[in-house]
């Protein structure tokens, strides 16, 4: 495994290895994200995995200085897993010059849900993808279900502009009590970790709920929300949306309920399709 840092180094490695499908992340590896570098091999071709804590899609009071960052860690990890190529640019690399070109998407799926509760990440992660995509070239790139609106957000970016790009999807990996496995779970403290599987539970209920036939949406999401309250979460949101827009239910579209919510100072997201 070639481990590179330098935009230069970068273009050097894939003259030498060849088209790649790259897992861009932003470190502090678990499970769910060696389960995209298989899900990329199993493409045949080689893989490289990006690191890099993306200011851009931080806020002022966000946790960037506190997001955990262990790259002799993260590389020991990929070296195991076979992959071939780490990139873990500095800020600089990424950023030379203060970053003044954008990619600002579509508000209707972007300003929404994470968008309306952390103003402008998207423009952030689409800003970073998009220079991670030109950097690299790569034949395919694989996001997780877990960031669902994170992936719809993307996919739609390179089909409109039409970038050179295969976007695949991994399912989400979860411990076995349930909770989606995260570089946040990290933050949470003892007894925040035992609580912290409700979330997936609340929204089991609630897809089972609509799969048996309720189409109450508001009040069972109501009922998810004040269930997690009584818990001691602080619920940012919890919604029942098509699984492509993102948008109200419309009857006859395959569906997802998506949340997000607090435990202390950690904030949780997770989703369900239905
Ligand atoms: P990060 O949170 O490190 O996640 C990297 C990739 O791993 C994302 O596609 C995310 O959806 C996926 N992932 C995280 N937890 C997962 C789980 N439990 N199961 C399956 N996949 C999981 O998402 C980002 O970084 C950044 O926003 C990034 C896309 C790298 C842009 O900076």
């Amino acid at each position: 495994m070639r481990t590179v840092h330098r935009v230069a180094e970068l273009r050097s490695a894939i003259d030498d290895i060849g088209a790649v499908v790259l897992v861009p992340t932003m470190g502090n590896l678990h499970a769910g994200h060696l389960a995209l570098v298989r899900q990329a091999q199993s493409l045949g071709l080689p893989v490289a995995v990006s690191i890099f804590v993306n200011p851009l899609q931080f806020s002022p009071g966000d946790d960037f200085d506190a997001y955990p960052r262990t790259l002799a860690a993260d590389c020991g990890l990929l070296a195991a897993a076979g992959c071939d190529l780490v990139f873990a640019p500095a800020v600089t690399d990424i950023y030379p010059t203060a970053q003044r070109y954008a990619v600002v998407p579509d508000p209707t799926l972007a300003d929404i849900l994470e968008g309306e509760s952390r103003p402008g990440f998207f423009t952030g992660v689409c800003t970073v993808v998009l220079k991670l995509l030109n950097l690299v070239r790569p034949r395919a790139a694989v996001f997780g279900k877990k960031d669902y609106q994170q992936w719809r957000v993307i996919e739609q970016m390179v089909t409109q502009l039409g970038l050179p790009v295969e976007i695949i999807a991994g399912e989400t990996v979860r411990d076995a009590d349930g909770l989606a496995m995260s570089s946040r779970n990290g933050f949470l403290t003892a007894s925040e970790r035992s609580t912290a599987p409700q979330l997936y539970a609340e929204l089991t209920a609630l897809a089972n709920a609509v799969r048996a036939g309720n189409r109450d949406y508001a009040a069972l999401c109501e009922a998810a929300a004040q269930s997690l309250t009584t818990y001691g979460w602080t619920p940012d949101y919890i919604e029942v949306r098509t699984r492509r827009a993102l948008a109200e239910p419309s009857a006859g579209e395959p569906l997802v309920v998506v949340a997000a919510a607090r435990l202390g100072i950690t904030r949780l997201i997770d989703n369900l399709e239905i």
